[in-house]
């Protein structure tokens, strides 16, 4: 691992940051109270109020009219998803999954951010996707990170692309037909989180394609809706001790719990 290492392991963030509503009510004051949040689809979205900007598709909002310009935020993504032959111009809104979770909004960040659990969680997409570490790649960048995981049959066109855009914008591709998948997850409470995810392909993937590709994701969402809400009934249970991360394999999820609280600080 010569070369790989971030430095020393990072602690995680204190046990009662999840479930304690006075660590929510900052969260909504200095996290969710600015920054560009994913509004929805450009076809479909009333405008939200306040500052919106554009990607391809998809639509932003900010309730902070002095925030940076959307481009900034989204840093090298565009061009990873230029790069897996993703061109957003071409994606229209097929599909809308909503979901609630019971765990706190920053435990389904995190287990997003980390592909350590998926060879024994999620047994399809590691099938499809090779999620080795010596495979599986990651990276991070200011505001954003990003998981790459290599096509183990050779499938279609794309890699496996995993972005995240702080604070909690999922924006991911999958393996098969060109296809980008974007959502948000929102605190409802300590303890309860809601989101959604907006599915895009070009006209021409069939209906077919889009089924199939959606059956995928949504086995993908089944297995971690079991494993963190576990996590957060560990959490709660107060029995835990904060941990140290996993210096290579979790190393985004240390730059998300870096972000969080550099915001509450
Ligand atoms: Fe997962």
């Amino acid at each position: 691992m010569a070369g790989l290492a971030s430095g020393t392991a990072q602690g995680t963030l204190p046990w009662s940051w999840y479930s304690d509503p006075e660590v929510l009510r900052r969260e909504r004051e200095r996290i969710f109270g600015h920054g560009w949040q994913y509004a929805g689809p450009a076809e479909e979205s009333p405008a939200p109020s306040g500052r919106t900007e554009r990607w391809g598709p998809l639509v932003f909002a900010n309730t902070d009219a002095e925030a940076r310009p959307l481009a900034e935020m989204l840093g090298p993504i565009p061009g990873h998803l230029a790069a897996a032959g993703v061109d957003v111009d071409l994606l229209r809104f097929r599909r809308r999954s909503e979901f609630e979770l019971a765990c706190n909004w920053k435990i389904a960040v995190e287990n997003y951010l980390e592909c350590y659990h998926c060879s024994v969680a999620h047994p399809g997409f590691s099938a499809v996707v090779d999620v080795s570490p010596d495979a599986y790649r990651l990276e991070t960048d200011e505001l954003t990170s990003s998981q790459f995981g290599p096509t183990k049959t050779g499938e279609g066109p794309v890699e496996g692309q995993f972005h995240w855009v702080w604070p909690t914008t999922k924006i991911y591709v999958l393996p098969g037909p060109p296809n980008l998948a974007a959502g948000p997850v929102t605190p409802l409470r300590p303890e309860r989180s809601s989101g959604w995810l907006d599915y895009f392909f070009p006209e021409e993937v069939s209906d077919a394609e889009v089924e199939e590709l959606l059956a995928f994701d949504d086995q993908v969402g089944l297995e971690d809706r079991s494993l963190v809400e576990s996590v957060q009934a560990g959490v709660s249970s107060g029995l835990l001790d904060t941990g140290r991360l996993l210096p290579e394999s979790e190393r985004l999820l240390a730059h998300f719990q870096r972000l969080v609280r550099e915001a509450l600080a």
